[in-house]
């Protein structure tokens, strides 16, 4: 695993006058509220599709926090400490100063990778809704409590019906139609906005019914899709330190059932999320042995 320097001032500057330099696949996890799991969740998607074989890039778009650029550091230092190669990814941290610097970055760091991963922080930024308004895959992960969804659309007190878009969401109404506009004219892909459930603990099934029939209700209004995320489990809070992921079982010890559905989870995430096939070996098979 490489990281790249976090500053973007080496890169050659005629890259920024390019329309669409990124020719990766790129994957964006966005939502404005925070916690809501997508650090953790971009990790084990960057590192699932490097078992798959694929080249991944990524890039942390939170310079406070840097969770993901954090991750994968610490995974560089335990295949250093272990002296063991872990399928992984590029990464850096971006610092700005300006949007033109981004797409530099974006075209650097991805040049001759088939994905890109953005993280973004978990707050309005004007960064992060760029990285969105271009992704090709747009992952929105949601926490499955009203307070939540609330940054996606507001429901009414008693029938729990839908009564108004959030901002956020007529935020990436408004990017969807910018970015039709590219799908004509640079031939972009279409952009793909898919809220995922997120840290679902399957004992409020109540609520969960609740918020099933606003995301349908929404997801029409909106046009997103939606798929089921990672479940609420300790072992996704433990495995920072090290930068491991459920996927890297050789080094995680004995592992009980309970991580066996927490992979089938995973497994369900990505064919959830749709992404293009690299050429050669099936996502479903190249996970399966792991
Ligand atoms: N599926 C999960 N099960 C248990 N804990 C989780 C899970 N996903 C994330 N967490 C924990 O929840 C916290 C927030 O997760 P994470 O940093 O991935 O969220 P985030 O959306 O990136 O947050 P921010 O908006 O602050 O960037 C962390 O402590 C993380 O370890
Ligand atoms: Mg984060």
């Amino acid at each position: 695993m490489q990281a790249l320097p976090c500053r973007v001032t080496a890169i050659n500057p005629c890259k920024k006058q390019t329309a669409n330099p990124v020719s990766a696949h790129r994957i964006v996890f966005a939502n404005e509220k925070g916690g809501t799991g997508k650090s953790t969740t971009a990790v084990h998607v960057a590192v699932a599709l490097a078992y798959q074989g694929a080249r991944v890039a990524a890039i942390d778009l939170d310079q406070r926090q840097r969770t993901l650029y954090r991750y994968l550091e610490n995974r560089a230092e335990t295949e250093r400490r272990r002296g063991i190669a872990l399928p992984g990814a590029r990464f850096a941290v971006f610092e700005g100063p300006d949007i033109a610097d981004l797409d530099a970055l974006c075209a650097e760091i991805s040049d001759g990778y088939d994905f890109l991963i953005i993280d973004t922080p978990g707050r309005n930024d004007e960064f992060a809704l760029h990285a969105a308004t271009c992704s090709d895959t747009l992952v929105t992960p949601l926490n499955d409590s009203f307070v939540d969804f609330d940054l996606i659309g507001q429901v009414e007190g008693e029938t729990f019906r839908v009564k108004k878009l959030s901002f956020y969401a007529e935020t990436i109404w408004e990017a969807r139609k910018k970015r039709a506009r590219a799908t004509i004219e640079e031939q972009r892909r279409e952009l793909d906005w898919v809220v995922v459930r997120n840290r679902l603990q399957h004992v409020e099934a109540r609520n969960m019914r609740r918020l099933d029939g606003a995301l349908k209700e929404l997801s029409q209004r909106v046009g997103f899709r939606v798929a089921s995320g990672l479940s609420e489990r300790v072992i996704y809070r433990e495995l920072f330190p090290s930068g491991l992921t459920l996927l890297d079982k050789g080094q995680l010890g004995e592992l009980g059932t309970s991580h066996l559905v927490a992979r089938q989870e995973l497994r369900s995430l990505l064919a959830g999320l749709n992404l293009p096939k690299l050429a050669g070996t099936p996502l479903e098979a190249a996970l399966a042995i792991q």
